[in-house]
This record gives C-alpha cells, structure tokens and sequence, in this order.
C-alpha cells in the first residue's frame, strides 16, 4: 500500500529538536515508553531520555564514547551505533555480539571515534517496532579540523504510520511486509535548526531513521555541494541535485543559503513539502568556494581475496525461494547458522549483490564501510548502506579489517524482520 499525495498528512511545521549532548564523557540513554509530541502531535512513543529523536551525540574525532544504556522499557533493549567502526562487542546485535539487555538492567557501551562523520544510533531488538516508535537519533563525530560553517544543521527524515484515530499503527499487516514495507502517512524533516540569515553557509546533515521510505529530497533556496556519504567524504563533492537517501543512509552537504529553504520528498512520484528554514536576517555571502572534507583514513582495498554472491529473494510478485520467511538471502530467511564469508583480518572481499525481487532494498554492513563499484568498474563512494532497484545487481568491495561477527542486513526494517539477514565473520 503506498501512500499518495492526498492521503499523505504532510507536516509543514518543521520539528527543533532538542539541543546535543556535547562534551562526552558519560552519556546515558534510557529509552522508555513515553507520550511525546513527534510528526505534530502528542503521541504514545518509545524514546530515549523522553525525547523523539533521542538527544543528538555529538563527540569530538578522537574522543572516546562512554555510553550507559539503561533499559526503562518493559522489553528487550540494544543500541547499534550505524555506520561507526566500533569493536564487535560494542555493536549491539542480538545474539551476534550481545544479550539483549532485560528490563530494568544496563549496558556499558564504551569505543572510540577516530573517523568523523554523520551517524546515528538505533534500536536493534524488534528494531522495525522500536525504531518506528522513536528509538533512534543523531551520532555526530565532527572533524578535529571541521570546515568553517555559520550552521551545522542536523535533519532527520522520519515518518510513522497513523490508524484512523491518529494512533501508531500497530497492526502489522502482514502485506506491508511483503512489499515496500511499512511505510508511513506521516513524514517530515525533523531539524536541530530552523533558521538561518540569508546569506549564510550551512552544513546540512540528512539522517534517513525511517524504517522502510526512501526519501528522494529536493532542496531550495541552497548554492552548494553534496560532500559526503554515509559519513564518508567524497573526493570529489557532487552537485547538489535530488538526493535519494534510503532507510539507513545519510548525506552531507554543505551550502550557502539564496533564499527560502524548503525540503521537498519527490520519491514514489510525490511531491511533499517535508520542512522549511525560515530566513531571519542576512549577512554577505562567503566569497570562499564549498570546501571538500578533509579524508577519511580508511583501509584500501587489494585485490579481492574472496568473492560472495548475495541473491535477495522474496516478496509480492517473486518467484519462491526455501527460506522460512517472506524474504531471504541466498534461500535462507533469517540469520544463517553459516556466515555468508569467513576471512581473516584485513582480507579485501566482493559481494555481488542481485536483487531478484520486485522492490528496492538497501544493504547494510556492520562495522566497515565498502566501495559500491560503479557500472564502468570504478570505486564509487564509500557507503555502509547500498540501494538496490527492483532487479538492479551491484558490486561492493570492502577490506574487513575490524574483527568479530558483522550482520549485512537489509535496512528496510520490515524486510530484515522478516527474512533479510546475513553475517560477515572476520578472525
Ligand atoms: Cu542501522 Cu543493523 O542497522
Ligand atoms: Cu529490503
């Protein structure tokens, strides 16, 4: 079921979110079972530290993060730090690297942030019920030379999905599993900050939370570049044209404001407004070009040693595959008892991945970032999360220099709910 244009109850009022956690040391996070105003309205939510998002984390490269987990829900709780190169012990994956902590009970969540860049940090225990009810937020790791901006904005795509007396939705229809997934027929773009002076540059960093839309965003009233992906800088920054940002994934850009801002969501042939920054004042226009950021180290890759193939099956329309649920990886649904590969540290390894179904599907690796090589064969961006049409194959190549057991998932949450779950084991 899609949402059109007239059924969407689109948020014009852009949502402040409340300020970052700054200076580390000790963080704690309590998600609990909370009634918060999210998407316009008062609603029963799960949070962490009362607040949907939860607070922004906001630490220094270099720093280490002290984080209590301090589980208030009356369920399983687990936190995944996506996107950071944490060890595998702190990555907070059911049975993979942890128990899920009970309730009432804590967990001590300690790494360090060598590498800057946009993050963010989720629930991963019935993550597609929990993360659609608020448990996620914004994990920034600023450079220790960050590029000189008037603003540094986090916005948060996150939509939900409404009954008919305005309630969450929490009928899992099994449907919704089949096909794109549960998307929602509420959305906006939820911002640390709403406005701006004319005139100003702005560092604009896109977090996609929801569990299964993709955002195709339009931005106006901004002159800049696309400068990084998933946290990853990009060599060389992009124009700044529509950006699709899939469950999971985040985008950085960097701009200079010419006039009203507004977001605009254009994926599934819509057209909706998702938050505006108002203009209140001006100053003159920097006269310094969009810088690039300054790189990230990251291992680089060899020649593949080992090569996997990776068929996504499944779904509304597909043919029928073994595995035990409505989707599955290689005809299994569920984590496999086997990892998909099994290498040794530092091992550089290709994944063709070939999406046999008939929807799109985002792939997420735990602890690494990988290359998407392009049509032509080149090392595209370094991205931990991959978008795949509807039949579209593509080649990642990641060197798996972090030890331990590292779940490749797809990232539209329904969909791993029910099936889309693989590992990595690297010794
Ligand atoms: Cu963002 Cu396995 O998750
Ligand atoms: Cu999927």
């Amino acid at each position: 079921m899609q949402m059109t244009r007239r059924q969407a109850l689109t948020l014009v009022a852009a949502t402040v979110a409340t300020p970052a956690l700054s200076a580390p040391r000790r963080i704690s996070l309590r998600p609990e079972a909370v009634e918060t105003t999210v998407v316009g309205r008062r609603l029963p939510m799960l949070a962490f530290n009362g607040q949907v998002p939860g607070p922004e984390i906001r630490l220094r490269q270099g720093n280490a993060a002290h984080i209590r987990l301090d589980n208030g829900l009356d369920d399983g709780a687990l936190v995944h730090w996506h996107g950071l190169r944490v060890p595998n012990r702190m990555d907070g994956v059911n049975v993979l690297t942890q128990d899920v902590v009970i309730p009432g009970e804590s967990f001590d969540y300690r790494f360090d942030v060598p590498v800057a860049g946009t993050y963010w940090y989720h629930s991963h225990y019935l993550s597609y019920e929990q993360v659609s009810r608020g448990l996620f937020g914004a994990f920034i790791v600023e450079e220790r030379d960050p590029p000189e901006v008037d603003h540094d904005i986090t916005v948060q795509l996150f939509d939900m999905l409404l009954d008919a007396d305005g309630q969450p939705d929490d009928s899992f229809d099994p449907s919704q599993f089949a096909t794109a997934g549960r998307l929602g027929n509420v959305k906006l773009a939820i911002l640390s900050r709403d406005r701006v002076r004319l005139g100003d540059r702005l560092r604009l960093r896109f977090i996609n939370p929801s569990i299964d839309r993709i955002y195709r965003l339009e931005l106006s009233g901004l002159d800049g570049r696309i400068v990084a992906l998933d946290g990853m800088p990009l060599e060389a920054p992009q124009a700044l044209g529509p950006i699709v940002l899939a469950p999971g994934q985040r985008c950085d850009v960097i701009a200079d404001v010419t006039g009203d801002v507004t977001l605009r969501d254009t994926y599934y042939g819509a057209d909706d407004l998702l938050g505006r920054i108002a203009l209140d004042g001006e100053r003159p226009r920097s006269r310094a070009d969009i810088p690039r950021l300054p790189a990230n180290r990251v291992a680089q890759p060899g020649r593949p040693a080992a090569v996997a193939m990776l068929d996504l099956q499944g779904g509304a329309g597909a043919p029928a595959h073994p595995g035990t649920g409505t989707w599955a990886l290689n005809d299994t649904s569920g984590l496999p008892a086997e990892p998909l590969l099994s290498v040794r540290r530092g091992t550089t390894v290709r994944i063709e991945i070939v999406n046999q179904t008939n929807f799109p599907h985002v792939m997420h690796l735990h602890g690494h970032h990988f290359y998407e090589i392009t049509q032509k064969g080149q090392f595209g961006p370094k991205r931990d999360s991959t978008l795949l049409a509807e039949g579209e194959t593509r080649s990642i190549i990641a060197v798996l220099d972090n030890p331990g057991r590292w779940m490749l998932h797809c990232h539209m949450l329904s969909h791993q709910a029910d099936g889309m779950a693989t590992w990595l084991a690297v010794s």
